[in-house]
């Protein structure tokens, strides 16, 4: 081969890639949703890697099924009794005009999503971050606030991205600590939005009032799916772990069914499927750095909050099962029924307090259920963000700032109801 070709096919396939987006990927995809009567058979799809379940509680019943498992994937639920409506007949469309109309808000709002070494847009709340504008941010935060706030890596990505770590700390020398992990989906965009949107609040506004807590927030902690999601494929929700140990070419694990508490039950061994557990409890540097982390602070951890999207439910444990009840489920009922009242008190907007697994469902291998059973956390928390699936993971920047103000009121409603 010519010396240069390489690097030509390197430039060129650079050039092609910044031009190509995160939708062509998506062509011929569709959502549906699914009606008649509850089933096991969309999880068993899902598992499969037929099928993609795109809310959590599955209550709004919306799937994702690519063009060459329509055919396969109709058959199937027809036999077992279940209908469904085409919501979106071409995805990569779909999230193309999406796209444009995203960037026309962003060059009127004349917000860049470019850092250069000396500057970088301040956290924004219109348009949604770069993970180097996240890091900016950070880094912004401990260089003025240090020590009080300080920031540190606590692991690396698979493609070598940092995952940070934020402590905000109470002046109290024995305070509960507050765990808040956002972004391990990577196309649930608005997570690391509201992460960013409590950091704001925490170490910079009235968040001093909540001093007596000792805070820590891994607000991107899959930064490697996430950027992907601008470079390759919006609807990406794993990591980037090349599953070549399987003999696969698909790649990605499921962060939130990587941990090790009822590893595999509500999860799948499948490398292709969007929930694969991975090979082993904790086999990726993203769950393993995070776990360390949280177990560094074991005993004075007090409640996790993981945020995710969309369907609008506060979740507590526990998620592998419904057969059993969290033992202190009452009391996680009461305080989060005090977070959906503040939720709602700033833009009317319903969140409903549900258990993690509902009906047929399960998920297991996730962050909350690990911190409920292994850590000293009594609390643990999946709030699932906005919307109720008009948009879904495509909810455009509008969206941003109001989730962020009623998340923080409702998120104040617990700290001032949990000790
Ligand atoms: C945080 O700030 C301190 C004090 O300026 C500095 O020593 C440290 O390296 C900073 N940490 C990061 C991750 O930038
Ligand atoms: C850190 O907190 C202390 C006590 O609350 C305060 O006096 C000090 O000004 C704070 N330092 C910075 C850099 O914010
Ligand atoms: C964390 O602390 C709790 C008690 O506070 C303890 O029961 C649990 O075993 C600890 N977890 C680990 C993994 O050591
Ligand atoms: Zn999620």
């Amino acid at each position: 081969m010519h010396k240069m070709l390489p690097l030509l096919l390197t430039t060129l396939l650079a050039c092609y890639r910044q031009t190509e987006g995160s939708y062509q990927y998506l062509a011929g995809h569709q959502i549906w949703k699914l009606g008649g009567k509850e089933s096991a058979l969309p999880g068993q799809l899902m598992a499969d890697g037929l099928l993609d379940i795109l809310d959590h509680s599955r209550k709004l019943q919306q799937v994702r099924v690519a063009p060459h498992h329509i055919d396969r994937v109709s058959e199937l639920l027809q036999k077992d009794g279940i209908s469904y409506e085409i919501l979106v007949d071409d995805l990569a469309s779909h999230v193309e005009g999406i796209e444009n109309s995203e960037r026309r808000r962003r060059d009127v709002s004349g917000n860049h999503q470019t850092c250069t070494e000396s500057h970088c847009p301040e956290p924004l709340t219109d348009v949604y971050m770069r993970f180097d504008q996240m890091e900016w941010y950070l880094k912004q935060l401990n260089e003025t606030h240090y020590p009080n706030v300080s920031l540190s890596s606590i692991g690396k990505s698979h493609e070598n991205r940092d995952i940070w770590l934020l402590h905000i700390k109470s002046n109290k020398p024995d305070a509960r600590a507050i765990w808040i992990e956002g972004g391990i989906h990577a196309r649930e965009r608005i997570s690391p939005a509201v992460a960013f949107g409590l950091i704001s609040k925490l170490a910079t506004g009235d968040g001093a009032k909540y001093n007596d807590f000792d805070f820590f927030l891994a607000p991107m902690a899959n930064p490697d799916g996430y950027e992907y999601t601008f470079t390759g494929d919006r609807m990406w929700r794993k990591n980037r772990r090349a599953n070549s140990h399987q003999r696969s070419n698909c790649y990605g694990v499921d962060l939130n069914r990587n941990w090790d508490f009822k590893f595999g039950v509500g999860a799948s061994n499948y490398p292709c499927s969007e929930v694969y557990m991975g090979p082993s409890p904790f086999s990726e540097p993203e769950t393993k750095a995070l776990k360390d982390a949280m177990l560094e602070r074991n005993g004075s951890l007090l409640m996790l909050f993981s945020l995710h999207s969309y369907g609008q439910d506060l979740l507590y444990p526990w998620g592998w099962t419904s057969q059993e009840e969290a033992e202190n489920k009452d009391e996680l009922v009461r305080v989060g029924q005090a977070f959906a009242e503040g939720a709602r008190e700033i833009h009317n907007h319903d969140y409903d307090v549900v258990n993690s697994a509902g009906g047929l469902y399960y998920a297991s291998g996730a962050t909350d259920d690990w911190a409920y059973s292994e850590t000293s956390a009594r609390y643990a928390y999946t709030l699932e963000l906005r919307d109720k699936g008009e948009r879904g993971f495509l909810l455009t920047s509008e969206a941003i700032k109001p989730s962020i103000e009623e998340v923080w009121n409702g998120f104040q409603k617990i700290l001032q109801n949990i000790g």
